[in-house]
């Protein structure tokens, strides 16, 4: 992006964001580029403090900055969002949060903690959608960009479910970007590979195997927004290669040569390890 950009994002995005899952990470790195460009926000998290951080680097820009420390899996938590914004105009909605939170293989794991994976990218994205881009779509401008992984795109053990509801997303920005598009309102499923964020380091992934390519949260911010007119979906070019992107008539073959890289990147963590950490 360049600051050339910036005058269109107000015209098309402002004069608020909203971004959920915003306090880290590429939800920060995307806050810090919309503060920048002069576009106010709402962020979106549970822990205060790295909230906080965010919102306060964002103000240095001059905007206006609201801090939600929401659950985005709570029922109440839509609700919540809605109230804190009813008094704004949003022409961006950018859905960030929904890293896999619970990782096991399907029968051994708990279908409330599985649920919980589905309300963070399914339900609550959708709701939110429904709230806020109905308004955009009256005033023939705004933007609704969802974040989506390469995940999606072929099925790996103890992400039956991540990987479903990436599939969901990917499939649903389709749909909804041929249904806005003729209103003006950009959609954009950003599909991002391995990317180092705080959230990805916490669970300890390893970042270094020979071969597999590392996104930086800053660039994936960058380039989603750059692509964001460009919908409805985008794979970050670092990961463009990857071979889940190459739909093959042998699904075994595809998902097993998948799954055994996976487990590379999960550091050697055995197959059926049910409490094996999550991934994005
Ligand atoms: N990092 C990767 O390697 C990778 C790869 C493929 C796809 N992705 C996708 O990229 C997106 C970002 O991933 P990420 O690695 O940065 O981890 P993430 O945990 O999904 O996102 C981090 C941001 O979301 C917030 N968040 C997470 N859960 C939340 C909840 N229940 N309610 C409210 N806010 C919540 C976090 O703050 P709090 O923790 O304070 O709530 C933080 O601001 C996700 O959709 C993920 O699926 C990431």
């Amino acid at each position: 992006m360049s600051s050339d950009d910036e005058p269109a994002w107000q015209r098309q995005y402002g004069p608020w964001a909203v971004i959920a899952g915003g306090s880290e990470g590429v939800g920060a790195e995307f806050a810090l580029l919309l503060a920048r460009a002069g576009i106010n926000l709402v962020l979106i998290a549970r822990k205060p403090g790295p909230l906080r951080g965010t919102a306060e680097r964002c103000r240095e820009f001059g905007g206006q900055v609201r801090e939600l420390a929401v659950d985005l899996t709570d029922p109440a938590g839509v609700a919540q969002i809605i109230a804190a914004t009813t008094d704004l105009e949003v022409g961006l909605l950018i859905y960030n949060a929904g890293a896999n939170t619970h990782s096991a293989e399907f029968l051994d794991g708990d279908l409330r903690a599985f649920q919980q994976v589905i309300d963070l990218n399914v339900t609550t994205p959708l709701q939110l959608i429904h709230h806020f881009a109905g308004p955009m779509r009256a005033r023939r401008r705004g933007g609704v960009l969802l974040a989506g992984s390469l995940t999606g795109y072929q099925g790996s053990a103890r992400h039956s479910v991540y990987g479903g509801v990436k599939a969901f997303t990917r499939i649903y920005a389709e749909g909804l970007w041929l249904e806005l598009r003729d209103h003006n309102v950009h959609v954009l499923e950003l599909v991002l590979g391995v990317t180092r964020t705080p959230a990805m380091q916490r669970v300890g992934l390893n970042f270094d195997i020979p071969g597999m390519p590392v996104s930086d949260p800053a660039d994936v911010a960058r380039e989603g927004l750059a692509r964001l007119p460009h919908g409805p979906v985008h794979v970050v070019s670092a990961h463009a290669d990857n071979p889940a992107l190459r739909a093959t008539p042998d699904r075994a073959e595809a998902v097993l040569a998948s799954h055994r890289m996976m487990q590379k990147l999960l550091g050697g963590a055995p197959t059926r390890d049910s409490d094996a950490p999550p991934i994005g």
